[in-house]
């Protein structure tokens, strides 16, 4: 994939990220060895989801050696909730594909606080134990956030606790019926997890991205932009829709080019 794909819509661009997501997991299990996903929850991943699911039932593609970590989820949060980011993932992928139930690893928002910080070293252990993230699939918010990582956020950031910025907070309402039900706090893995992945995917749709993506990828690094510390990574690739893309003014290649 190249650094900066654009596509006519989410669709295809959702399909090639499967795709890509799909030959990795492949090509692993024919070298007998186990592969790593950072997964992310929201809009944005759903189309590559459901792809995944598509070539899981009509190609026979195999998620049996696949260990997968999810970038973060809601605090507090039951994992039964449907609003928790454990039922999404259950729903929109775990529940209709073969990987083991072991190998699923989500944030836990149902813990009592003080035990949150064993809980995020723990996490951050067990990604280093699983071999490290070979594919972190992301999505950004209009904050310029990458997981829950608000501005402004430090490159040496690890898994912990953070409150959510005011308008992650709004675009999330409409999920939990208004602003006063929304929870304001997450468990989230840190920049530098996310920059330790070996290959990042980012992906961003429609009109209300373009401002945010223009300036993750032609401003300075900066704090107060999350995803502009993507700028460093040796493996990074932005898929983006035709609106999403809109404001950028490098020439950017177009996928069917
Ligand atoms: C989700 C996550 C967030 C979302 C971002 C975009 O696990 O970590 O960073 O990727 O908030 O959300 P959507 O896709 O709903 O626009």
């Amino acid at each position: 994939m190249r650094p900066i794909q654009v596509f006519d819509d989410k669709m295809e661009g959702s399909k090639a990220i499967a795709r890509h997501i799909a030959h990795l997991v492949k090509r692993r299990r024919e070298e007998h060895k186990p592969v790593v996903l950072g997964l992310a929850t929201g809009s944005t991943p759903i189309g590559v989801y459901e792809e995944l699911v598509r070539i899981h039932k009509n190609e026979g593609l195999s998620f049996e050696h696949v260990i997968t970590f999810n970038l973060d989820e809601y605090y507090p949060m039951r994992p039964s909730s449907q609003q928790s980011y454990s039922w999404f993932m259950h729903h929109h992928l775990f529940n209709h594909i073969d990987v083991p139930a072991q190998n699923i690893h989500i944030p836990d928002g149902a813990l009592a606080k003080n035990h949150i910080p064993a809980f995020c070293r723990g996490y951050e252990a067990a990604i280093k134990n699983a071999g490290g993230i070979d594919l972190q699939l992301l999505g950004i918010g209009r904050t310029g956030h990458i997981g829950f990582n608000e501005p402004p956020v430090s490159a040496d950031s690890i898994t912990r606790l953070v409150s959510l910025h005011p308008i992650t907070i709004e675009d999330a309402a409409r999920n939990f019926g208004g602003i006063s039900f929304t929870p304001t706090e997450a468990i989230t893995m840190g920049i530098s997890t996310i920059m330790q992945a070996r290959e990042i995917v980012i992906a961003g749709w429609g009109p209300n991205k373009a401002a945010i993506i223009k300036k993750a990828i032609e401003a300075n690094i900066d704090e107060q932009i999350p995803a502009s510390y993507l700028q460093t990574h040796a493996s990074v690739k932005w898929v983006l829709d035709k609106e999403a893309a809109a404001e950028l003014s490098e020439m950017t290649e177009h996928a069917d080019a």
